[in-house]
């Protein structure tokens, strides 16, 4: 079984758009939502509604959480905070209740599906360190997990070893992060998911141009800070 794995999406539709039509992952036969859908880009309704008609399963991310009001605006930067004040203005009341309705973690088959940090889905921990990895993976032992929003794709072992390989199988590999549809901060400007094959136990990451001029005018258009556009160009 193919499957697609996309996360931290953050209002970016053209970005979005450009991950779903990438021909292997569009002959995948599920599509999970690692979260972070809003937050950032200016067409938070537009992914919604498409994540919501595509994916199988979805798990609330960091910034979907703060636009319903779970976690406190004072937990995110000043520009990802004005985005999400902007945010709740254009949502409608059935897109919230679906935000809020999402949960935080979510598993299938041997995989551990969550936002952040698999020993603790709501603490929102980035993991970034090899001792964070070991942590989170051994919180998880008999799991695969599968996580985002350090917008950063990569691979750890359980004993903390790092990998930035594009195709691997999970024989030694526990933990994975997707990297950002939206909003990527690896230094590479184009859209990231990862495709999972799992008779053949492996993962693949890939990357998808996008239009990034149409996301960056349209969050031009929208008033929010300047930052959030100039970063697409710069993927970081
Ligand atoms: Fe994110």
């Amino acid at each position: 079984m193919l499957i697609r794995i996309i996360s931290d999406i953050h209002s970016n539709f053209d970005a979005l758009e450009a991950v779903l039509a990438d021909p292997p992952g569009s002959k995948s036969s599920a599509t999970f939502c690692l979260g972070d859908i809003v937050g950032y880009g200016a067409e938070p309704s537009r992914c919604i509604e498409k994540v919501r008609d595509v994916c199988d399963i979805v798990v609330s991310g960091n910034h979907d959480a703060g636009v319903v009001e779970k976690i406190p605006l004072y937990r995110f930067s000043r520009p990802g905070a004005s985005a999400l004040i902007w945010t709740k203005t254009v949502l409608s009341v059935k897109d919230k209740e679906w935000l809020s309705s999402l949960p935080y973690s979510a598993e299938f088959d041997e995989f551990f599906l969550c936002h952040s940090y698999p020993a603790d889905p709501e603490s929102w921990v980035y993991v970034l360190k090899p001792w964070q990895a070991i942590s989170a993976v051994s919180a998880r032992p008999d799991s695969i997990s599968l996580i985002g929003h350090t917008h950063l794709p990569g691979c750890w072992t359980a004993d903390g070893n790092y990998t930035d390989s594009v195709t691997g199988n999970f024989s030694k590999i526990r933990l994975v992060n997707t990297g950002s549809v939206g909003q990527p901060r690896d230094r590479d400007s184009r859209a990231a998911y990862i495709l999972i094959n799992t008779e053949k136990r492996t993962w693949e990451h890939r990357r998808v141009e996008y239009d990034i001029d149409s996301a960056a005018e349209k969050i031009r258009n929208a008033k929010l800070p300047a930052i959030l556009w100039e970063r697409l160009y710069k993927g970081r």
